[in-house]
């Protein structure tokens, strides 16, 4: 199976995620176009989405899957970035270093278990050692569990746990996989990548 991954520029991409978001009727807080604009302008970004027929219309093809990465600098204003960059600080080097942070991905329900988040993370992961980024960062919940497996396959490492003392289904997990060549070695997904701008 070869996926169809389209990358998309800022202003059409933070339509598209508004849109695959709905789908994802368990997380409340979906994100806006204005609010991912918000995140992610003046900073390096990559926006993903793979796309799929759908099954009982195979003319149809929809976005069923998307991914969305920025660059996490050690200085950051955004008071929400200045606490997560803090809260990383004793796991993950930032001096010197480029590093990358995933911030909001998914596929939808009846598209799991298909390869299709592994060949967003590949061509991700191809994307940011072009770039020059040496660590990608993740952070998620313990209660995620289908994340949790799956950042397990993608061969993602724990590098902290903060421990929610009313409900340790809601602890923090913090991930991250450091960007070497050789990370490209292990990639197998057959893609076809196009990218779209205005
Ligand atoms: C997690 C999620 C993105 C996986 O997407 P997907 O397209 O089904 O993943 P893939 O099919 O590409 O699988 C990638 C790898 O993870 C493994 N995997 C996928 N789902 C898994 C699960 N539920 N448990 C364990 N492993 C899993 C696959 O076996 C595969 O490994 P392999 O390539 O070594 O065989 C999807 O289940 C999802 O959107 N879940 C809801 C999102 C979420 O939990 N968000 C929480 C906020 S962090």
């Amino acid at each position: 199976m070869a996926y169809h991954i389209t990358q998309y520029d800022l202003e059409q991409g933070a339509l598209e995620i508004q849109y695959i978001e709905e789908f994802f009727g368990e997380f409340p807080r979906k994100k806006t176009a204005a609010e991912i604009i918000r995140r992610l302008s003046g900073r390096q970004h990559l926006i993903l989405l793979a796309t799929a027929p759908l099954p009982d219309d195979p003319g149809t093809v929809v976005p069923v899957s998307f991914k969305v990465v920025h660059e996490l600098r050690e200085r950051e204003s955004e008071p929400k970035l200045g606490d997560l960059v803090d809260r990383l600080r004793d796991s993950v080097r930032f001096d010197g270093r480029r590093v990358l942070y995933t911030w909001i991905g998914g596929t939808r329900r009846d598209w799991r278990g298909q390869g299709f988040f592994r060949a967003l993370t590949e061509q991700q992961e191809a994307w940011a050692v072009e770039q020059g980024f040496d660590e990608i960062v993740v952070k998620t919940k313990n209660r995620f569990y289908e994340m949790r497996g799956t950042l397990d396959h993608l061969r993602f490492e724990v590098v902290k746990y903060e421990r929610n003392a009313a409900d340790n289904a809601e602890s923090k997990v913090y991930l991250s996989k450091k960007l070497h060549a050789e990370v490209l070695d292990s990639h197998r997904s057959a893609k076809t990548v196009v990218q779209v701008t205005i």
